[in-house]
């Protein structure tokens, strides 16, 4: 018989009675290696552009992205993700600047390389970023995105990003195919070493609206709101995702993704159990201005909301989480 209350021989509280006992208990932690942070670069000098839906993050020039990966290697983080942001009038309906030598991705890529030769890039593959009419691929007669002469666009696109220097090519596209001919086209060129991160389950999401502001795509009154479900994934399906996967792994790649993240946390943990790649998850613009947003409105705890949001993610199954956290976090968890 106890003296006073409730006859417990199990009380969960104990392992939650001191801030030592809670971390001896821990059974998920934030490491700034998990972290990848993607960044955007544009031509030209000057001062970096804020993107207004995304506070704190600019659009970069490629000195002031160098400066940003210096930095990213002093609080820990291992890689980044870079996306161009491409002048209005270098775009076209077929992207053609997307394999200009003068693409200024290219020589971004080449600048982090040399100062930052230790820190991962990755390089996204997807023609979104140079397409007039913002969607990631070539248009058929009938509008639609024409999966397989996409397919070769992005082949040289991933070839040029290697031999830029990028360490890992992300094909963002969702065009069938594009892993396999990606890794033989990187193969038959002699980069034999350059990773595949498949975003293999990639959701016709509203969260990438600050995105598609960032990189100039598909936003403004000039561009009707995009709709990409011919390509990206209904936000319906689970099967569908695991399926994906399968096929991206058959196809050579060498991880996997999910994107969105917060939302799709059951995907992450249904994809963590049906690979045995890694599984990398994209905490996406929507989801980071999410966090903003509250917390200006003063409505959410922002420091908190953010640390919860990114393990809550780990904790589902990822082993990396591309995230515009990222610094900020890592150096979080330094201090
Ligand atoms: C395009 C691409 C998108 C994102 C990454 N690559 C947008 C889209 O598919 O329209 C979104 C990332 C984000 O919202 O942070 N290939």
């Amino acid at each position: 018989m106890t003296r006073s209350g409730l006859d417990l021989l199990r009380r969960m509280r104990r392992n939650r009675a001191t801030p030592a006992v809670r971390s001896l208990v821990r059974e998920t932690v934030l490491r700034p290696e998990d972290l990848i942070q993607p960044l955007f670069v544009r031509a030209g000098e000057g001062v970096s552009e804020p993107v207004e839906s995304m506070p704190g993050v600019v659009r970069h020039t490629v000195e002031s992205l160098v400066e940003t990966c210096r930095h990213l290697e002093q609080v820990g983080i291992r890689a980044m993700a870079i996306f161009p942001c491409i002048e209005g009038s270098k775009k076209n309906p077929e992207g053609s600047h997307a394999n200009a030598s003068e693409n200024i991705l290219f020589s971004a890529i080449r600048a982090v390389k040399e100062a930052c030769p230790g820190l991962a890039i990755i390089a996204d593959v997807a023609l979104d970023p140079y397409t007039d009419h913002g969607h990631d691929g070539l248009l058929d007669a009938r509008g639609e995105v024409d999966n397989d002469s996409t397919v070769e666009a992005l082949k040289k696109l991933a070839i040029a990003q290697a031999e830029a220097g990028a360490d890992i090519v992300a094909p963002s596209d969702m065009m069938d195919g594009r892993v396999k001919a990606i890794r033989m086209a990187l193969d038959a060129a002699g980069f034999h070493g350059t990773g595949i991160l498949a975003y293999a389950a990639k959701y016709a999401s509203a969260y990438y609206g600050p995105f598609r502001d960032a990189v100039k795509s598909g936003s403004g009154k000039s561009i009707p709101k995009l709709d990409k479900r011919g390509y990206q994934m209904d936000p319906g399906n689970v099967r569908e995702a695991l399926h994906e996967v399968k096929l991206d792994e058959e196809e050579g790649a060498d991880m996997v993704m999910v994107k969105p993240a917060g939302p799709y946390l059951d995907i992450i943990r249904a994809v963590r159990g049906h690979t045995l790649l890694p599984v990398a998850a994209y905490q996406v613009s929507g989801e980071y201005a999410q966090i903003h947003a509250a917390a200006r409105l003063g409505w959410l705890d922002y420091e908190a909301t953010r640390d919860e949001s990114l393990l809550a993610i780990k904790r589902a199954g990822a082993d990396m989480i591309l995230t515009y956290f990222a610094a900020e976090v890592a150096a979080s968890l330094q201090a």
